[in-house]
């Protein structure tokens, strides 16, 4: 099948347009032997970040950009600030100040798409496009109309940009013509892909294919790939799209898509009758309009008190191990709150073989329902024992992990879990009070797993009471603690990623302000600190508040970075409610990706496990 020929043949009758719609549909899905399908699933199949939207207002003159996603931003180097507004032929232009097209911009394909503008019908091309740093790129364009009530209101362009094999040559505007124009033909030949002929006005609706999917299709194969932030926009353009985007499975794919699987089923685990719709959710989660702090009041007791516990959450459940009592007593009973239940209380449970007495230690939550605990400190000294326990397991029991070559024992060091299966562990404090600036990596599904140090060339300066939170899938972000610097031990506020995924993964540093050279931090950064809290959001943000800080500045003030921005920049987050006084690192934990909970008012050395405050992310619904 051609693409003129499939649209030379309009259909008149409502069968023929249902059937159409399905073989649209199934065009689409079985990749079909059009070049647009391989186009759209190629595209559509990468990261959604690899393709650009924009969406231009037919009412008013020239077409001016109302929005742009971030797609459109990261492949061009334009920000959407700098954009709106303006006609998007500027990207024919090279260098932001140009004010003439390229001459190496087919100028044929700039009048397809002009008429097809003025009779209102679909367009889809080849054309090359600079990016604002002047740099070449070839832009598989598709333009659709959208209709309301007979009238073009807007128009969508779908961009698929791709790496323009042009040698522009060192000056701008000096080149080889016919060296240069042979290899874009080449590039644009190697594609397999020519732009449609204009059809007329009037029949454009059935000839936009887009549109001419069913809504099935057009959720599950389109719209599910794009972020929210471009769902919620493309649910302004038109009625269609508008109820389109207020499906909630649809709503479902976009979250997982933009978060991950394990975000989104964590976010499943947040009882039924209090979770807010997926696109609630993500308008929540993303803009955090709905954050505020609140105080629980919870039953049972934790006996005998303690302090320098370890907690994390198991699904809706806090689960506190060990800690450190009275005369330095180290603890090794488990505690659990469910906070699923009307009335949540602490319950210590009954867990066979326990670990050695520990403080100073780890807990994290991996596989679902299982907790590993790590290193501290025991009576007979510092520890690097791994033991894990399967909460949900008929007769629960600790159960120690025989890991082979293991890192130093040590306490006030730094856990996260990564894939749900494997144990991060970095720097905290070895014997006589030396600071550890080592990586180590665990993988727990192993029968014996084998510790393995994460070469570096080069590591974050040593440190404890630090925190390691995962975004991004296998990225992690080091924040705070208290480092090394030169002779002295001092608070910190640098932040530091690694991304697990890379072959050879390192350590780089990412702003702050402790380390020689740097520069002034980035936007409001936190003040140093050590044992602070750490929340990781759905899409990557990290968010930062309490632990020990030096001075007047208050513990509870959040402080939000993305270290997915190129440049990432602090923010302050001003949110309602009664924040606590205090919050330590190791008696946080987020629960459900909704609420972190701060256990425990601290009164001198006791904690009062029954006061807890709850930082909730999304408004609940009852
Ligand atoms: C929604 C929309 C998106 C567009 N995207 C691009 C684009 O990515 N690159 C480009 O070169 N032109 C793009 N255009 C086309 C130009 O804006 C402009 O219409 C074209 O250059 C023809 O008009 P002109 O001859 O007045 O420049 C887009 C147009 C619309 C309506």
């Amino acid at each position: 099948m051609e693409w003129d020929s499939d649209l030379e043949d309009p259909s008149g009758g409502e069968e023929e347009e249902e059937e159409e719609e399905e073989a649209g549909a199934a065009f689409l899905l079985n990749g079909g032997p059009g070049v647009f399908s391989s186009a759209v699933e190629s595209a559509l199949g990468s990261s959604p970040s690899s393709y650009g939207l924009v969406v231009t207002d037919a009412f008013e003159p020239d077409h001016p950009i109302i929005y742009v996603n971030e797609g459109f931003e990261k492949a061009t180097g334009y920000r959407a600030e700098e954009v709106l507004g303006r006609n998007c032929r500027f990207l024919q232009c090279r260098g932001p100040f140009a004010q003439r097209r390229h001459s190496m911009v087919d100028s044929k394909v700039v009048s397809e798409i002009r008429k097809s503008l003025e009779n209102g019908t679909f367009f889809q091309g080849d054309l090359l496009n600079f990016k604002k740093d002047g740099s070449p790129l070839m832009n598989r364009l598709q333009l659709t109309p959208i209709y309301e009530d007979n009238e073009i209101t807007h128009f969508l362009g779908i961009q698929f940009f791709t790496e323009a094999n042009v040698d522009l040559g060192p000056l701008p505007g000096v080149f080889n013509k016919d060296a240069t124009s042979h290899t874009i033909r080449t590039a644009v030949d190697q594609t397999l892909f020519r732009p449609v002929a204009a059809v007329h006005g009037h029949l454009c609706r059935e000839f936009c294919c887009m549109f001419q999917l069913s809504d099935e299709v057009l959720c599950q194969k389109i719209l599910s790939r794009l972020s929210p932030r471009d769902i919620a926009s493309v649910g302004s353009v038109c009625r269609r799209l508008y109820f389109l985007t207020k499906n909630e499975d649809l709503w479902r794919m976009v979250c997982q898509n933009a978060w991950g699987s394990e975000a989104t089923r964590a976010l499943e685990t947040v009882t039924g009758a209090k979770r807010l719709g997926w696109g609630m959710l993500a308008r929540e989660l993303t803009t955090l309009e709905a954050a505020a702090w609140r105080k629980l009041t919870v039953g049972g007791a934790v006996e005998p008190s303690r302090c320098n516990f370890g907690a994390c959450a198991v699904g809706n459940r806090v689960v506190l191990f060990g800690g450190e009592g009275v005369n330095m007593q180290p603890m090794n009973d488990t505690f659990v709150l469910d906070l699923n239940a009307s009335h949540p209380e602490w319950q210590h449970v009954k867990v066979s073989s326990p670990p050695p007495g520990r403080w100073g230690h780890t807990l994290s939550c991996f596989n679902g329902s299982c907790l590993v605990v790590f290193g501290g400190c025991g009576r007979e000294g510092l520890l690097n024992d791994v033991f894990v326990l399967d909460l949900d397991a008929k007769h629960p029991a600790w159960r120690e992990v025989p890991g082979l070559e293991p890192p130093l024992p040590r306490s006030w060091h730094s856990s996260c879990t990564v894939d749900g299966t494997k144990l991060v562990v970095s720097g905290g404090c070895a014997d006589s009070g030396v600071l550890l600036s080592d990586t180590f990596l665990l993988d727990l599904t192993m029968e014996t797993p084998m510790w393995r140090e994460i070469p570096a060339s080069w590591s974050p300066p040593s440190r404890l009471g630090h925190s390691l939170s995962v975004y991004d899938g296998r990225k992690i972000l080091m924040f705070g603690g208290l480092a090394k610097s030169g002779p002295l031990r001092l608070r910190s506020s640098d932040v530091f990623t690694i991304d697990l995924s890379e072959e050879e993964p390192r350590w780089r540093y990412i702003t702050g302000s402790g380390m020689p050279g740097a520069g002034n931090p980035a936007g409001i950064s936190p003040p140093p600190r050590l044992d602070h809290v750490a929340v990781s959001l759905p899409g990557g943000r990290i968010l930062i508040f309490g632990g020990s800080v030096a001075g007047l500045h208050s513990a509870s003030q959040l402080y939000l970075l993305d270290p997915t921005e190129e440049k990432p920049t602090w923010r302050v987050l001003n949110v309602p409610g009664r924040p606590p006084r205090f919050a330590w690192g190791h008696s946080t934990c987020v629960v459900g990706g909704t609420r972190a909970i701060v256990l425990g008012g601290q009164t001198g050395e006791e904690w009062m496990l029954s006061e807890l405050h709850e930082l909730s992310l999304a408004s609940s619904r009852v």
